[in-house]
């Protein structure tokens, strides 16, 4: 009976530790997180893909995928090779298994991880949906890795250093929602 509480003792030890490090890495997931989630309507996802002339083959990049609709019409229509980043790990499963079901695997996949981690430099196109305090981080990155010639598509809210190529506002999503779309290009 008196080894009782010293066997119990690296077990308590143990689970607490591991209870800590789960702790922890739940906080550091929550401090990365730099936008809520909110998805992009399917119209709307069409004519951000147009509006950056995205070609069969090329790189694109939805930063903060979401549920995974932007990089599953960009390998779908668009025949892209298309790659999204979640920190989320219900909408990263969930768009895993999308991909899956529609047999898009080879030309599209999701990173579980944060944006702004990332190596974008063979980007052909990035689009972005995230708000203001977001695209000021994501800029010196884009400044940094992007090659000449690549685009980016911002949905709703602007790169406030960049002068947009193109502007493109949709007055009604269906939804009765407008929307403004900027390209830009490096
Ligand atoms: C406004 S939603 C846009 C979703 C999708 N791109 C669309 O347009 O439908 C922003 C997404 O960014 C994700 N997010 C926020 N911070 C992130 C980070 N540091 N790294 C990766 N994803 C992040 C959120 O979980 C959310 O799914």
């Amino acid at each position: 009976m008196r080894l009782f509480p010293i066997l119990l003792f690296p077990t308590v030890t143990l689970t607490l530790l591991v209870a800590a490090l789960v702790l922890t890495a739940q906080q550091k997931n929550d401090d990365a997180k730099i936008a809520p989630y909110y998805p992009t309507p399917e119209t709307i996802v069409d004519k951000m893909l147009q509006l950056g002339e995205l070609k069969p083959g090329e790189k694109m990049w939805d930063l903060g995928s979401g549920d995974g609709r932007i990089v599953i019409a960009a390998a779908r229509k668009f025949k892209a090779d298309a790659t999204g980043v979640e920190l989320d790990e219900t909408l990263y499963k969930q768009s895993v298994a999308r991909i899956k079901t529609l047999g898009l695997a080879p030309t599209a996949r999701i990173i579980l991880g944060d944006l702004l981690q990332q190596d974008y430099s063979s980007a052909d196109l990035l689009t972005i949906y995230l708000l203001p305090v977001a695209i000021e981080r994501v800029t010196p990155i884009f400044d940094r890795q992007l090659k000449k010639g690549a685009r980016i598509v911002a949905h709703d809210f602007e790169f406030r250093q960049w002068a947009p190529a193109k502007t493109m506002d949709i007055d009604d999503d269906g939804e009765g929602r407008s929307h403004r779309l900027f390209l830009y290009r490096r």
